[in-house]
């Protein structure tokens, strides 16, 4: 872009300019002093271009090149000529500029490392010095990236119809989910407000007020524990829609899912997405947002070893659990012993207390478990693990289902991690339907709503929310990418009716629904139209779309692993004139 000190960006020259004078500005990649001649690689957001210098030509400018150190900001002019030697590697490759003016605008420290693509220098480091660690390539072009995604969506909900309509940020806890980030206020001592989980309940409540298609950008906040797809602090594509079903939700959400892909990573993907129950997912994938990109998928043998003599297997499925298994077909030479050990302790992460295999592989069977249990018993498993020779079976059993789904749910993909197996560009969406309304939650030792508690039950499953609750199912829906659960939705409660009942079979009481939600429930009262709607994870959207490994690397300031912002160093103390304004008195403090 054009600008009184600048005629052309860096990386944007090429052999058609030679002959043109231009001044580019930008920070010194790096320098190398030929004695008579000097190169310096500047550096701006669109790559590199190599100025030079000529000890025959201005004297002054040919000093001034020579102080010169990595991360100082210049502005150069001069004229755009053909390379002697060309380098292949970069797109400004072929040409050079003949530096006449330079001017050194600002001078820099040794940065404490070097900027460069894919670097390895540790994340404590990177995060502190964020604003060095954004001058990368590689981080320039995620947040790009992530520009452009939020450009199309923008354009084309607006297409659709939809209205971006803000929703507060200072709001009300609702203790439901994850736990609530609060804010003090002054004026109301003793009170506070919670930045929101997501904008849940206000955009349910604009579908009352007639705005039939809303999405925002929304800052959402969860005081919850730090993984490589969540941070404390995320982004939502936030949608809802009235007078619409589950077909009018994915056709829409599809189109934009397809334009997205198209315009920033011309991509073309398959719409319609497959779908798949929830039961389904869990019984074949182990997962509630299994990858589809390969297959090894879970098999029950409760039914073969429910009577054998091997306790490992017998007792899990007399307990009420089972017993399962993945095939990792063709690949038992992949997996010798020392790799099936590392498997086994992978499981272990998982609370399965073991793992036991057969590996078939030159003809013969070696297995960790044969020997406990009859001919019969052995053959049937490998029938029902389609098992042939060059396979490797893998065998998970615990009281728990829960268990076993979570270590072969997870041990499918790490299996496939260590094969290399998962194509990154391959782009395998699914969503995920017929939720659970309720799970139970040991923790808290009763039933929690699975998405949310203003989630509608499926038609045929009503009347089993208050006397069925493990058994009810919900319409909602998740839209799954290669493993990343990439969105949540579902078709919302629209009468006070259902949604109290909702509530109390929470075991949420008539006392505490008033208090925590009467707006909601009361403004059902007015004529709540039928509605539902969905949320992307912007952050894992675009992690996704990068192939970045952690959605870290697509947020310009992340937090780390507790929660802190290292470059600005906060959370921090306040005044003690800040605290007493608030009505605050800290009893707990870390250090
Ligand atoms: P849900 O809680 O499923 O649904 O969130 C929707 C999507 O938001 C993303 N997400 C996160 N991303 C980064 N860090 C986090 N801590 C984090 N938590 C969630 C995920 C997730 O799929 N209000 C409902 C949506 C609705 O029903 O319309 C909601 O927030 O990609």
């Amino acid at each position: 872009m054009k600008t009184s000190m600048r005629s052309d960006y860096c990386g944007t020259l090429r052999e058609a300019d030679c002959g043109r004078e231009v001044a580019v500005c930008g920070w010194v990649q790096r320098t190398r002093d030929l004695g008579q001649l000097i190169f310096i690689d500047l550096r701006d957001r669109t790559g590199i271009v190599q100025l030079a210098f000529d000890e025959k030509s201005d004297r002054a400018v040919f000093e001034t090149a020579a102080a010169c150190r990595a991360e100082f900001v210049l502005r150069a002019a001069g004229t755009v000529r053909e390379r002697s030697s060309k380098n292949k590697d970069i797109p400004t490759g072929d040409i050079e500029i003949e530096v006449r003016t330079l001017e050194v605008l600002a001078r820099s420290d040794t940065p404490p490392f070097a900027i460069e693509e894919n670097s390895s220098v540790n994340d404590t480091l990177r995060l502190k010095y964020r604003y060095l660690d954004l001058r990368r390539p590689d981080m320039q072009r995620a947040l790009a990236i992530r520009h452009k995604v939020v450009k199309v969506c923008r354009d084309y909900f607006d297409e659709q119809g939809f209205l971006e309509i803000e929703t507060p940020v200072l709001t009300k806890s609702t203790p439901e989910g994850a736990r609530d980030y609060l804010v003090p206020s002054r004026v109301h001592p003793g009170k506070f407000y919670a930045l929101p989980q997501s904008p849940q309940q206000y955009k349910q409540l604009l579908m009352l007020s007639g705005f039939d298609r809303y999405f925002q950008i929304a800052r959402c906040f969860r005081d919850e524990d730090l993984r490589a797809d969540r941070q404390p602090e995320f982004t939502q594509i936030d949608l809802e829609m009235s007078f619409i079903d589950e077909d009018d939700i994915m056709g829409i959400q599809e189109g934009f899912i397809k334009r997205v892909f198209k315009e920033v990573l011309d991509v073309d993907v398959q719409t319609p997405f497959l779908r798949m129950p929830w039961r389904e997912a869990m019984d074949r994938f182990g997962s509630d947002k299994p990858d589809m990109r390969f297959g090894f998928e879970l098999r029950d043998i409760s039914d073969i070893v429910k009577d054998c003599g091997f306790k490992v297997f017998s007792e899990p499925v007399a307990a009420g659990g089972s017993v399962r298994l993945i095939n990792v077909d063709g690949h038992a030479a992949d997996f010798p012993r020392k790799k099936i050990d590392k498997l086994v302790e992978f499981v272990k992460t998982y609370k399965a207390k073991g793992l036991a295999w057969a590996r078939l592989h030159d003809g013969a069977v070696t297995s960790s478990y044969q020997k406990f249990l009859t001919d019969e018993e052995n053959a049937a498993i490998l029938e029902r693990a389609g098992a042939k020779d060059g396979d490797l079976v893998l065998i998970v059993g615990d009281a728990k289902n829960e268990v076993v789904f979570a270590a072969l749910g997870a041990l499918r993909c790490e299996c496939a991690r260590q094969l290399g197996i998962l194509d990154p560009r391959d782009y395998k969406f699914l969503w995920v339907t017929e939720f659970p309304m309720f799970e139970w939650s040991d923790e808290e030792n009763r039933y929690m709503a699975m998405h949310h508690p203003f989630t509608a039950p499926m038609k045929e499953d009503e009347d089993k929310v208050l006397t069925d609750k493990a058994n009810c199912r919900a319409r909602a829906y998740d839209i799954v990418l290669n493993g990343t659960e990439l969105g949540g939705g579902s078709i919302r409660i629209n009468t006070p009716e259902m949604q109290e009942k909702a509530f109390q079979a929470l075991g949420i009481s008539e006392e505490d629904i008033q208090e925590r939600f009467g707006h909601l429930v009361g403004a059902f009262r007015f004529g709540a139209p039928p509605h539902g709607g969905l949320a992307y994870g912007l952050d894992r959207l675009v992690m996704l779309m990068t192939g970045a490994e952690s959605i870290r690397d697509v947020i310009a300031f992340p937090k780390v692993q507790n929660a802190s912002d290292l470059m600005m160093a906060c959370p921090d103390t306040v005044d003690a004139k800040q605290l007493d304004e608030l009505s605050i008195a800290v009893t707990r403090s870390e250090d």
